[in-house]
């Protein structure tokens, strides 16, 4: 009961303590969210995968899982008439892509320390994404407010 009221107590406790998210916003309708949302899932079984594989060494592991998040994360062509924001959302998807590039590079001539950096990096592309956007579900395409508050 008093553990209860305790967990209760701290998490509302930090929510209160929460910046708000000053995220940009990416506009989504309801199914590119779903559809964004379970491909994340997967970029994030494939990195789990990947750190299970590293412990062991198993390269050939990491290897195909860093092959699979290569595909996915194929950068779209660009129609050349996107906004400044959405260039650099875009391009940070393509760093991922690079960046697993390089992971799956490493991972062929089976030189550990560049498979631990090229791992590390990868995250590091994740959490970088994650902090500068959300998704904002209601629009049929990206946009971000044009001007700061
Ligand atoms: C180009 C930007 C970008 C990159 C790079 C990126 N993500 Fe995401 N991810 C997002 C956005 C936007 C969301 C939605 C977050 C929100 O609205 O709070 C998201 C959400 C997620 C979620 C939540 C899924 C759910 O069902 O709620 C997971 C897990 C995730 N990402 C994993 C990853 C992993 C792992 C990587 C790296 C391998 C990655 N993401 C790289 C943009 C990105």
């Amino acid at each position: 009961m008093i553990m209860s009221f305790l967990v209760v107590f701290f998490c509302f406790h930090s929510i209160a303590e929460m910046p708000p998210d000053s995220r940009h916003p990416v506009k989504l309708s309801q199914e590119q969210a779903a559809h964004q949302l379970a491909k994340m899932r997967t970029y994030l079984e494939i990195m789990a995968d990947i750190s299970d594989a590293l412990k062991d060494k198993n390269f050939s592991t990491i290897e195909s899982r860093s092959e699979k998040l290569v595909t996915l994360t194929q950068p779209r062509s660009s129609c050349g008439k996107e906004t400044e924001q959405v260039k650099a959302f875009m391009q940070m998807g393509a760093s991922l892509n690079q960046n697993a590039r390089e992971l799956l590079n490493s991972a062929r001539t089976k030189h550990f320390e560049n498979v631990l950096v090229s791992y590390s990096t990868t995250l590091r592309t994740c959490v970088a994404c994650h902090s500068s956007y959300r998704q904002d579900i209601g629009g049929g395409k990206l946009s971000w407010p044009t001007k700061k508050k």
